[in-house]
């Protein structure tokens, strides 16, 4: 199983950005091949319409499409701004979203987020559910939230609660375990 997984904060010490590496490395752990990618990377301009109109879909775009075309699931782990989605990611599916055939249809998606809060970013996950099951994904019922997050983990970025860590290992077992189903 081929899985794109990538966190959808920009920063630097970014709670979302540890969340992924270790959803990533209990993935790696059940025998899945994972490409973690660093969103920073790939460089895509703000959505515009005239760029599209006059130059085409940056390659950046291009780029990621591959990437996600070449996966057989995505896991995405996205900070909750604004009781919704980042700007980043969602202007990242709309420049994907333009693309003939767009990825997103039949895809098979993990969503986690984290944050300081109580609420651990879970309201910006259904808010992300919108655009994704839109273009026809298949986001996975289960959702994994890490609340107080700026707590959660030691310096050597593992979940310092044995309980938490488990309940991520078996969201991300259970979610591929439902795509070798299908
Ligand atoms: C936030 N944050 C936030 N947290 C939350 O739980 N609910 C929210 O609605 C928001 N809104 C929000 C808006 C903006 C513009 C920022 C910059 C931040 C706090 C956010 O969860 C916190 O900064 C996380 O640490 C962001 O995730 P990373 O960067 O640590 O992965």
């Amino acid at each position: 199983m081929r899985v794109l997984a990538f966190s959808a904060s920009l920063r630097k010490g970014s709670f979302n950005s540890l969340l992924i590496k270790i959803a990533s490395n209990v993935a790696r752990d059940k025998g899945c091949s994972v490409d973690l990618i660093t969103l920073s990377d790939f460089d895509i301009p703000l959505y515009n319409g005239d760029i599209e109109e006059n130059d085409g879909i940056p390659k950046s775009v291009l780029d990621l499409k591959k990437k996600m075309e070449d996966s057989d699931c995505l896991i995405i782990s996205s900070p909750e701004y604004n009781y919704s989605v980042p700007g980043v990611l969602k202007n990242i599916i709309d420049w994907v979203s333009r693309a003939k055939p767009q990825p997103f249809k039949g895809k098979n998606i993990l969503l986690m987020s984290a944050s300081p809060s109580m609420v651990g970013g879970n309201r910006g996950l259904w808010a992300l559910r919108i655009p994704l099951e839109g273009l026809g994904a298949f986001v996975y019922p289960e959702m994994f939230s890490l609340c107080v997050a700026n707590e959660a983990f030691d310096p050597s970025g593992n979940m310092k609660a044995p309980a938490r860590s488990k309940s991520l290992a078996d969201n991300v077992e259970a979610f591929i375990m439902s795509i070798g189903k299908k």
